[in-house]
């Protein structure tokens, strides 16, 4: 079966739920992926911040391989040593006190909803505040949590009690916290939003508003946990104190897995039976969270990330001021980056398939740069070379 049959055959067969673009693609290393015709790409996508590592990371492939053969699954009616290892690492390096595994980012915001749900029950709080923008995932629950009407309008009805507030505004925050309030719910960086960081007079008024009405603060580390920030999580840059965090994306070095952790005297709600996940925390997929967790949470791997971060936004500053007009803003924090542009975003991104560069998008101006966290300044060099060369004939 050649490229273009097998194409054919997901357009036949596979439920038509992604704007894909015509590539089949069969292999990856490292920061590069081959399509089915033997074409090699730069990945600055990775998996929409999943493959951190790269593609096939020795230390997660192994442990992949060395756990399948002892135990994929075992149900959580039992304990499994690889679980508990990986909640330890996850509790200490985020300074929480529990962790619950799930499969998933929207999983492990569902996670999160219900438990600021059953610690606010008693107190007859149950709503829930997120900003304008967000991204939580596309489950019922976590969909409601989504703070933009486009994802939602076709779903109504959503569960209730989600309210949403322009995100940078506190007097708008505080005008919607009533005494019905559980949590309020942010991203550090709004990723599927278009990276956006809000400053640090803001996340300090959150955290005070949190304090002074007694609100929970959930923090999604879907996007920006596990190093992609440069900090094990996201919420470590801007010193937020949150309750709970959830996790997923790159947790598992490219395995699905996702976790939600949260304080102790939160975690303490949830009972047996409040809430499970079949394949929550399978000794299959800690063992990779594992093998990845002692990689992407290590502070010299977290301190080059920083690095090359930096140059990343150095970079695309430099080719801004060297073609006027056509960068109207490059933000971002560690290796989650937007390169903002005056000219079509998806035809920059096309002209890049077609140069060997994968890239994502995000509306009609936004380039987003979510690279495996093993790049390195040559291929950053590539990057902003062959980008210099297609904006110079838009
Ligand atoms: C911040 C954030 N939360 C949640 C999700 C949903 O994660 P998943 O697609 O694994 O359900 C995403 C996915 O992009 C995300 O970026």
């Amino acid at each position: 079966m050649n490229m273009q049959e097998c194409i054919a055959q997901g357009e036949q067969y596979v439920m038509n739920t992604y704007k894909r673009l015509p590539i089949v693609l069969e292999k990856g290393e490292g920061v590069y992926v081959w399509d089915m015709n033997g074409k090699k790409y730069l990945d600055m996508v990775a998996g929409i911040a999943v493959n951190s590592l790269g593609h096939a990371p020795q230390a997660v492939t192994e442990a992949i391989a060395k756990q399948a053969k002892i135990m994929m699954h075992c149900s959580n009616l039992y304990w499994n040593k690889e679980q508990n290892a990986l909640a330890e690492v996850l509790v200490k390096k985020s300074g929480l006190g529990k962790a619950f595994f799930c499969n998933s980012g929207a999983e492990a915001n569902e996670a999160a909803l219900k438990l600021a749900r059953k610690w606010g029950k008693d107190q007859g709080r149950y709503e829930i505040i997120t900003l304008l923008k967000s991204f939580h995932g596309r489950t019922m629950g976590s969909l409601a949590a989504t703070g933009q009407e486009k994802y939602q309008k076709a779903f109504r009805p959503l569960p209730e009690g989600f309210k949403y507030v322009p995100a940078g505004d506190l007097k708008a925050m505080e005008e919607a916290i009533t005494p019905q309030t559980a949590a309020i719910m942010i991203e550090v960086i709004q990723g599927e939003g278009g990276v956006y960081a809000q400053s640090q007079e803001y996340y300090d008024g959150v955290q005070a508003l949190c304090a002074k009405y007694g609100v929970l603060l959930i923090v999604d580390e879907v996007q920006t946990g596990m190093g992609r920030t440069g900090r094990a999580f996201g919420f470590q840059n801007f010193g937020l104190k949150p309750h709970i965090i959830t996790l997923a994306k790159a947790l598992g070095g490219g395995f699905p897995i996702g976790a939600m952790v949260a304080k102790d005297e939160i975690a303490q709600y949830f009972a047996p039976g409040d809430h499970a996940s079949t394949f929550g925390g399978t000794p299959l997929a800690c063992a990779a969270g594992l093998a990845a967790c002692k990689i992407l949470l290590d502070d010299d791997f977290l301190a080059q990330v920083r690095q090359k971060g930096e140059y990343l936004r150095t970079s695309a500053k430099n080719l801004s001021e060297k073609l006027p007009g056509k960068i109207t803003d490059v933000r971002g924090l560690g290796l989650i980056d937007a390169i903002e542009l005056s000219v079509d975003a998806p035809a920059v991104a096309a002209k890049m398939l077609e140069k060997g560069i994968l890239v994502n998008t995000i509306g009609e101006h936004i380039l987003r740069l979510v690279p495996p966290l093993i790049i390195e300044k040559e291929e950053i060099n590539f990057f902003m070379n062959t980008l210099e060369e297609i904006l110079k004939g838009m």
